[in-house]
């Protein structure tokens, strides 16, 4: 488990930052998938340092919640007079029932320890018709990060922490939400150059390093910056986020 509130809290926002361009992206994308008329209250679940959170705000207009158990990356997290962050957790969310349009999970449904009952209260806290975007990797759809080539054991360690998209849809149902055919694909990252990428990175602010054998970090990240150091400017390749909507029947 990922302890938030210690290391990874500490160097979440130098290591993950979004610049406010790449928030409206995301937002803008994800209004493609969600009901059209405003406004929209919103659940942004594991929301973190609020990354996003202020950002959905001002995209759908309506409320947003920000449930989140670790206090440090509460604390850390950007106010707006719209956004309310609640202490809390995936599997008992401190809203009542029927009461927003739309949930995000923005790379934290593999975090969340009983996945099934998160779901379930997903399903609870959704309006009918609402609407959840259930933002992730896969174990069977993977992105091919470049820098998996300095650590060798990175990319089983990151796909170990993900089900699949058929468990994952599996378990939808079973919460009651109905999901999309097949993930969807959202190009919304930030490009980044190669000193740049190394320069977050080397925050390890991804939980693929909480996990990795000890003895590969240094030497990988020694490969890296050495590589970066040589090319600094190089463009990195920038990756679709894969997505599954998950929606309440009406
Ligand atoms: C990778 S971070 C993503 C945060 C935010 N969504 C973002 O994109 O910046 C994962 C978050 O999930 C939170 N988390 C872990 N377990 C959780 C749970 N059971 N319920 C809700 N959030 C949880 C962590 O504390 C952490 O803030």
């Amino acid at each position: 488990m990922v302890d938030y509130d210690g290391r990874m809290g500490r160097v979440y926002v130098a290591g993950r930052g979004m610049p406010a361009a790449e928030v409206r992206r995301w937002t803008a994308a994800f209004a493609t998938y969600l009901p059209e008329r405003r406004p929209l209250d919103v659940l942004d679940l594991g929301s973190g340092t609020g990354r996003l959170s202020p950002g959905l705000a001002e995209e759908f207009q309506g409320r947003v919640y920000g449930v989140e158990p670790s206090d440090r990356m509460r604390e850390a997290a950007e106010q707006h007079p719209r956004v309310s962050y609640l202490k809390g957790s995936a599997e008992d969310i401190p809203l009542p029932e029927a009461s927003v349009d739309a949930v995000l999970m923005f790379l934290s449904f593999h975090h969340f320890p009983d996945q099934l009952q998160a779901l379930r209260e997903v399903h609870r806290v959704l309006r009918p018709g609402g609407v959840a975007l259930l933002r992730s990797q896969f174990s069977d759809v993977m992105p091919e990060l470049f820098w998996y080539e300095y650590f060798p054991s990175a990319r089983e360690v990151d796909a170990a922490m993900y089900l699949s998209v058929a468990q994952t849809k599996a378990l939808a149902v079973e919460a009651g939400l109905v999901p999309g055919e097949d993930v969807v694909r959202i190009t919304a990252e930030e490009p980044r150059t190669f000193g740049e990428t190394y320069q977050r990175l080397s925050h390890r602010a991804l939980s693929t390093f909480e996990y990795l054998p000890e003895d590969e970090i240094e030497p990988g990240f020694e490969r890296f910056a050495a590589d970066a150091e040589r090319d600094p400017d190089r463009a990195m390749p920038v990756y679709d986020a894969t997505t599954l909507v998950l929606t309440r029947p009406s």
